[in-house]
């Protein structure tokens, strides 16, 4: 059976961590670290993930700036508010919740944040400097952050190891493999065009699995021993829940932690985590600018 990595529990160690380097901040400079999340529309998913990522700053003493702009806002107002708080000292890092209304240039509002803020690490520079040899970015993207960090704390070694993500989404597998390859992996990324997935999966020894294609991978595709981190986070109908759903990951935890050597849950894997490296992305926003 395959050890499982408890998410929320490296996440609460890594807040922990966080909460008092907060706190030195601020008996040091009389300052504390700023993030500001800015949403656009009133999607349910993206409202619960800010929330999620405003209630997480509060309790760790991180200030956050809320920025709710109305679906209807225009590319113009937006880039506005960007470099209104591109400008303010007080704000470390700056987040937009993806995906922005159909009308809205996303590259362009991401284009347009500092790269000293950039804590979602989507700025193109950022990303650029991600996938080149020799150069670093300022930020790291959270949620492949996340996985090698729980990796890592797992005592999960990367060099030289066969990886395959499952995805190739700007926000996840995209960084996820180029973060990968920096680490020194051997790195396939399977997608919606591969074409027998599963015979590349076998061979992996670290499968990354962000195909948002709830229990897609199955037990027979994994090689024995290997570490499986789940990144999916789909709601599938579940009648005996009183929110009538219950989250799954892309991977058939049932049958794939029977085979793996580590595995994450969903939810309770990389969630938790995720929200944790944008709090110590901010951290580190802060501190390239105060000390
Ligand atoms: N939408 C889904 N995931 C993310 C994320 O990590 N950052 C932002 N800004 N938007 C998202």
């Amino acid at each position: 059976m395959a050890t499982v990595i408890d998410g929320k529990a490296v996440a609460q160690t890594i807040r922990s961590e966080i909460a008092d380097e907060v706190r030195r901040l601020s008996e040091k400079y009389g300052k504390v670290p700023g993030l500001a999340v800015v949403i656009v529309g009133n999607r349910k998913d993206s409202q619960s993930y800010v929330a999620m990522k405003r209630k997480a700053c509060c309790d760790l003493g991180i200030k956050s700036f809320d920025i709710d702009l109305t679906e209807q806002v225009s590319q113009v107002d937006i880039i506005k508010q960007v470099h209104e708080l591109n400008a303010n000292p007080d704000v470390h890092g700056i987040l937009v919740q993806l995906p922005l209304p159909k009308h809205i240039n996303e590259e362009q509002v991401l284009t347009e944040i500092s790269l000293e803020k950039d804590v979602d690490g989507f700025h193109p520079l950022n990303i650029g400097k991600l996938a080149m040899k020799g150069r670093e970015p300022l930020f790291l993207p959270c949620t492949p952050k996340a996985c090698l960090e729980l990796l890592s704390r797992s005592g999960i070694s990367i060099k030289g190891k066969k990886a395959v993500v499952v995805g190739r989404s700007n926000i996840v597998g995209l960084p996820a493999s180029l973060l990968l390859l920096k680490a020194d992996a051997t790195v396939t990324i399977v997608h919606s065009h591969t074409s027998d997935p599963e015979s590349i999966i076998r061979q992996a020894d670290i499968v990354i699995a962000a195909a948002g294609q709830p229990k897609m991978i199955k037990g027979s595709w994994i090689k024995p021993g290997a570490a499986v981190i789940d990144v999916g986070t789909n709601a599938i109908d579940d009648p005996s829940k009183k929110s009538g759903y219950r989250l799954v990951g892309d991977v058939d935890f049932e049958e794939v932690s029977k085979v793996a050597g580590w595995i994450t849950p969903v939810p309770g894997g990389v969630g938790p985590m995720t929200v944790t490296m944008l709090l110590k992305n901010t951290l580190e926003g802060a501190k390239r600018t105060l000390e």
